[in-house]
């Protein structure tokens, strides 16, 4: 049986990524809910709606264990989910745990959606880590536009960056935490545009860590498996040169 990866668009491919180098024996399959991208502007009940009809596609398709790969999926719809299916569900959190614990005394900027940074779930985890008030969330829904066309011109970017950044003193922030999966892809443009001692923090590598440790635990590993994905946009199937590669050769470029 193979791994499913959601996301609203092409951000959970950020994390997918991660997955196929790190478990080249496994297939994938990775839903898009691109009718529906964005889902960090949208109301919590439309959110949690698209995303229970989404994996519910996905458990008739055929998956071992879910990795919901969308921050703001993951705090809408992680509890229903988790009561609705049998097989194990991860999810995506702003890494704000590993940031205030690395930072020293230097502020910490959390990149998210409007939604995630509304939701509860993110504002008891700041509640509960950030005693010294040195946290900082932040929306950028424009991001997630740009990711979704394919729209990486790095000085528009730098530009929307620096209007949205004006009133922030950006040599204050020890860390940056990219609290939605679709902005790994701007990780060279913000290095550029923090300190070069700015740490720019992702969830990839830790959320792949324990998809492994889930698979070894409950013995779910392939033998057989190719590295090899099926993508679906919105439940159509797609071609995976059509759509989805070039986010993951940009990916590689990136490395
Ligand atoms: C979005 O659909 O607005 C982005 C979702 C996310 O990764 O938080």
């Amino acid at each position: 049986m193979r791994i499913g990866f959601f996301d609203s668009g092409v951000g959970g491919i950020t994390v997918l990524h991660e997955a196929i180098k790190q478990l080249p024996r496994e297939d994938f399959i990775y839903y898009a809910d691109i009718d529906h991208v964005p889902y960090g502007t949208k109301s919590k009940e439309e959110v949690l709606k698209l995303v229970l009809d989404a994996v519910d596609f996905m458990a008739a398709e055929g998956i071992k264990v879910l990795v919901v790969a969308c921050n703001t999926a993951t705090s809408i719809a992680i509890n229903e989910l988790r009561q609705r299916y049998d097989f194990p569900i991860l999810g995506m959190e702003p890494a704000v745990k590993p940031a205030v614990e690395n930072n020293g005394c230097k502020r910490i900027l959390v990149m998210a959606t409007p939604l995630t940074l509304r939701e509860e779930k993110y504002q008891n985890l700041v509640t509960r880590l950030d005693q010294d008030h040195l946290v900082d969330g932040k929306a950028f829904p424009e991001l997630v536009e740009y990711a979704e066309n394919f729209y990486f011109d790095k000085d528009e970017i730098l530009k929307y960056l620096n209007r949205k950044l004006g009133i922030h003193n950006l040599t204050e922030y020890g860390t940056v935490v990219l609290g939605c999966t679709h902005f790994p892809y701007f990780k060279r443009i913000l290095q550029e545009l923090f300190p070069a001692d700015t740490h720019i923090v992702d969830g990839s590598t830790g959320t792949v860590n324990y998809l492994k440790k889930i698979l070894t635990e409950r013995k779910l590993f392939a033998e057989d498996g190719h590295g090899q994905v099926t993508f679906y946009s919105s439940g159509r199937k797609e071609l995976p040169e059509s759509r989805y590669a070039r986010y993951l050769l940009l990916l590689d470029q990136n490395q």
